[in-house]
């Protein structure tokens, strides 16, 4: 063990050197052509190299060309920078690497708090077993999903795992304009097929339009179809819209609906001040997709979905063959049981470290933080004669867009052509996406060391970046 005493103490410096040097770097840059090669050619060394060499080349190879998510001026999609106690962690959870299927041991034992934790912060009734950590939100909706799907065949009379779709009423589930694509990629997964995601328009704050739902799920329904499931958004990506989840609870139950809340992004919004009144009702999903890997900052591979009754998704990936039967695990049973999933990583000791180490203040803080900063963007815009902003800020994502001045017929070529161009400048990171039928551009806060100057940075690259693409 003296090489990884030796080798850990060194990667323990790189790493720290590292994240403490990001925002002097580069947001992102081009890999060169030398170490692309590298990364991608390299052949499978005949005799193994030494720990201290692997330290090396991470730091030399690896390093310099970051995602970006880890610096202050990264606004792209929806990924944070890694808090520094799940980054201590992780090698922790290698050296005990477990599997966290289930059974009597820290790993599995742990994701129990977690996961009432996350309960808790996003104001979600829980009850012990009632979720289970996932790869991430697409995971954590093929799992809610899979349990709507099967709770409609059992109140028809039948099993779904058992039979397959096939000669029974197509299931339809109902998803706003503005729902993200794991929703659909869930539904066709699991065999409801693309036909049967109905797409419900939107109001003028890109929230679902409930009088639309309920319309469609009246029509669907008159036509023999079978609609299972409402699929809601806590936080959109796009905007970051809640939807009026009240409203669409009361739907869901009026018409034997599952309600999904995916909540990956925007369930934290919750703590907000203020923002409470926007989320009420998400306490009545019977699923809800949650990513500690996003606003909390834990480690890329940490999702979680909430659930009401823990029997359903039980009822729906419950599978244990002889090889595999506990008969010490009683009462709950095992993680697997509840997905997909049989060996499963570690991920709640990252996600416990995270969480411990902010403290409730601190995450309520850092929600406050990161919404704020997104307001100061917005103001900025309308303060600004060449952006405007195209959707009210909820959360903490503002969508705008560069304006040309007179030059409108160029303005959607424009703002496609603006997020790669202030990408390659590597002075920020700014995503794009179509709003409203418009190409548009879209910030998204989520580091708690984004300033205020760091948002005049960013308006004054993409400025900069639309007139070179201009010139
Ligand atoms: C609103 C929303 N839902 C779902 C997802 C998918 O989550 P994941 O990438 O963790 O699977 C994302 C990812 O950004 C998201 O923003």
């Amino acid at each position: 063990m003296d090489d990884l005493r030796r080798a850990g103490a060194a990667a323990v410096d790189v790493t720290a050197d590292y994240l403490a040097g990001v925002r002097e770097q580069r947001v992102w840059q081009p890999v060169a052509e030398e170490d692309r090669a590298w990364l991608t050619g390299q052949d499978l060394p005949t005799v193994g190299r030494s720990l201290d060499e692997l330290v090396h080349d991470v730091r030399v190879r690896m390093l310099p060309y970051p995602m970006g998510n880890g610096h202050p001026r990264f606004f792209g999609w929806v990924n944070s920078p890694p808090s520094p106690a799940g980054v201590l962690v992780a090698s922790m959870a290698a050296a005990l690497n477990p599997s966290c299927a289930g059974g009597e041991h820290a790993g599995a034992l742990l994701e129990y708090a977690v996961v009432r934790w996350l309960a808790d912060l996003a104001g979600y009734p829980h009850t012990a077993g009632g979720g289970l950590l996932t790869s991430g939100a697409s995971m954590a909706t093929i799992i809610g999903l899979a349990s709507a799907r099967q709770r409609a065949a059992r109140q028809d009379g039948w099993d779904a795992r058992e039979e397959g779709l096939c000669g029974r009423p197509p299931m339809v589930m109902y998803v706003s304009a503005e729902g993200h694509s794991c929703l659909r990629k869930a539904a066709e997964l699991l065999g409801l097929g693309a036909r049967h995601v109905r797409v419900v328009p939107v109001d003028g704050r890109f929230r679902m339009d409930v009088d639309a739902l309920r319309a469609l799920i009246a029509q669907d329904a008159k036509a023999g179809l079978r609609p299972f499931c409402v699929a809601a958004s806590a936080g959109t990506v796009n905007t970051g819209a809640v939807d009026p989840l009240e409203e669409i609870a009361d739907v869901a139950a009026d018409r034997g609906l599952w309600f999904h809340v995916d909540g990956a992004y925007g369930a934290l919004g919750v703590l907000a001040d203020g923002a409470a009144a926007a989320y009420a009702g998400i306490e009545r999903a019977d699923s809800l997709a949650l990513d500690p890997h996003k606003w909390l900052g834990v480690p890329v591979d940490c999702g979680c979905v909430l659930l009401r009754d823990r029997a359903s998704s039980r009822d729906a990936f419950s599978l244990v063959p002889a090889y595999l039967r506990d008969d010490s695990a009683a009462g709950l049973g095992w993680f697997s049981e509840y997905g997909p999933e049989q060996t499963r990583p570690f991920r709640a000791l990252r996600a416990w470290a995270t969480m411990s180490y902010l403290g409730r203040d601190g995450i309520v803080r850092l929600v406050n933080q990161t919404v704020r900063l997104a307001h100061t963007l917005a103001a900025m815009i309308e303060a600004a004669d060449d952006f405007e902003l195209l959707a009210p800020v909820t959360t903490s994502i503002v969508a705008f867009r560069y304006r040309l001045g007179n030059r409108d017929g160029r303005v959607d070529d424009l703002n496609r052509a603006i997020p790669a161009a202030v990408q390659q400048r590597g002075r920020a990171f700014l995503t794009g996406t179509r709003i409203g039928g418009m190409e548009a551009l879209r910030a998204c806060f989520l580091n708690p060391a984004t300033t205020t100057e760091d948002l005049s940075i960013l308006l004054n690259e993409t400025r900069m970046a639309a007139e070179e693409i201009a010139a």
